[in-house]
C-alpha cells in the first residue's frame, strides 16, 4: 500500500463550484417515455429528478469559474487542469483544452478517465502535482451522461444525468489533507458497463450493484488503514451517488451511520465524475463540515474501477 511520505507537501482545498443544466427531468416525466413509475424508481433508486444538458466543457467553466472566484485565484496562477470525465465533448482534443481556454488559464490541462471514479483518481492525481511542485492546481468532474444514454432503455434512463463540480486545491506550508489514498481498477468486468464510441451506455445493473458495494467498501479500507483511521474517526463519508442502496449498503458495511453520509442522489441522479465533487460541496456549502474533519470520499464505476481518500477538511 502506497504511503504518504512525511515530508510531501501539503494541499488544500481553497473554494469550490458546483453546476447542474437548468433542465429538470422528474421521475413522472420519465413514466411518459417508457413503462416505469416514480414509486419503483425512488424505491429502487432513491432517485427523484435529475438535470440534463449542457456540453462537459460548458458545465466544467461554470463550476471551475465559480472555485476560482470562492478561492481568490487569478486564473493566470493556476499552474495545472485535471478535468475528470467520461464524457467528453470530442473525442480529440480533450475537453481540458476547451475549459482551459474557457476560464483564461494559461497551465497544463488533461482529462482523466476512470468513469464514476473519477473525481478521486483526479484528486490524487492533483495531489501528485502539488508533490511535484505545482502551487494551485483546479480540478473539475463533469460528465454528460444524458447525450450517451439510451432514453428507450429503462434499465439505464432511469439512472444517469449531468452535472459539474470543481475545486480549487492550493499548497500549503502545513502536512495538508490527503490522508490516505487508493485507486483500483478491474479491467476483466468491462463488460459490465461500457459505451462503444458514438454509442450508448449498456449495462448489467445487477452485477454492478453487487460488485459495487464490496469494492466501495474494500477501497475505503485501504485508505483509512494508510491514513491510520477508522470508520468512527470519519465525520463525513462522500460515497458515488449511483444508488441509494448501494450508498446504504456501503456505509453499513463499513460501520458510519447513514447521517453521516453525503446524499444528493435524489436531486442529481447519477452523474459520474460529477456525483462526489456535487455531494461534498454541497454538504459543505449547508455546513456539515468544520476545520479539521476528517472527510472519506469513495467510488466505483464502470472498468471496474474504485478509489478513496481520506482528507482532513481546511487544513
Ligand atoms: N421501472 C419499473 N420496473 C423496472 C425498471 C424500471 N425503470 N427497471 C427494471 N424494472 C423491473 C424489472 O424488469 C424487474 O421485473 P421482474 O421482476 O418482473 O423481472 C424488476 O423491476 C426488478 O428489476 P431488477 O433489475 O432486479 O431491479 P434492481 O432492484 O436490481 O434495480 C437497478 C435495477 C436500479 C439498475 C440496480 O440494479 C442498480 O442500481 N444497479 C447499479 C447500477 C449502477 O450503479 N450503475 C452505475 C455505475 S457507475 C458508472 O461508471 C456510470
Amino acid at each position: 500500500m502506497p504511503q504518504i511520505p512525511g515530508n510531501a507537501v501539503g494541499a488544500r482545498f481553497t473554494g469550490w463550484g458546483r453546476a447542474l443544466p437548468p433542465k429538470v427531468l422528474t421521475n413522472h416525466d420519465l413514466e411518459g417515455m417508457f413503462e416505469t413509475s416514480d414509486q419503483w424508481i425512488r424505491e429502487r433508486t432513491g432517485i427523484e429528478r435529475r438535470h440534463v444538458g449542457g456540453t462537459t466543457a460548458g458545465l466544467s467553466i461554470e463550476s471551475g469559474g465559480l472555485a476560482l472566484g470562492m478561492a481568490g485565484v487569478d486564473p493566470l496562477d493556476i499552474d495545472a487542469l485535471v478535468l475528470s470525465t467520461s464524457t467528453p465533448d470530442r473525442t480529440v482534443p480533450a475537453t481540458s483544452a476547451t475549459v482551459q481556454h474557457g476560464l483564461g488559464l494559461k497551465c497544463g490541462a488533461f482529462d482523466v478517465n476512470a468513469a464514476c471514479s473519477g473525481f478521486v483518481y483526479a484528486t490524487v492525481v492533483a495531489h501528485g502535482l502539488i508533490a511535484m511542485g505545482a502551487r494551485k492546481v483546479l480540478l473539475i468532474g463533469t460528465d454528460t451522461l444524458s447525450r450517451i444514454t439510451d432514453w428507450d432503455d429503462r434499465n439505464t434512463a432511469i439512472l444517469f444525468a449531468d452535472g459539474s463540480g470543481a475545486a480549487v486545491l492550493e499548497a500549503t506550508d502545513g502536512p495538508g489533507q490527503l490522508l490516505g489514498w487508493d485507486i483500483d481498477s478491474d479491467g476483466s468486468a468491462e463488460e459490465l458497463l461500457f459505451c462503444e464510441v458514438g454509442g450508448t451506455i449498456h449495462m448489467d445493473g445487477k452485477e454492478v450493484f453487487r460488485r459495487a458495494v464490496r469494492i466501495m467498501v474494500d477501497s475505503a479500507k485501504k485508505s483509512m488503514a494508510i491514513a491510520g483511521v477508522t470508520a468512527d474517526d470519519i465525520a463525513l463519508v462522500v460515497p458515488h451517488q449511483a444508488n441509494i442502496r448501494i450508498i446504504s449498503a456501503a456505509c453499513d458495511r463499513l460501520g458510519v451511520p447513514m447521517e453521516r453520509a453525503a446524499v444528493c442522489i435524489h436531486e442529481t441522479g447519477n452523474t459520474s465524475s460529477a456525483s462526489i465533487p456535487l455531494a461534498l460541496f454541497e454538504a459543505a456549502d449547508q455546513g456539515r463540515l468544520s476545520a479539521g474533519d476528517l472527510v472519506l470520499l469513495v467510488g466505483f464505476g464502470a472498468g471496474m474501477t474504485a478509489a478513496s481518500v481520506i482528507i482532513r477538511w481546511g487544513v
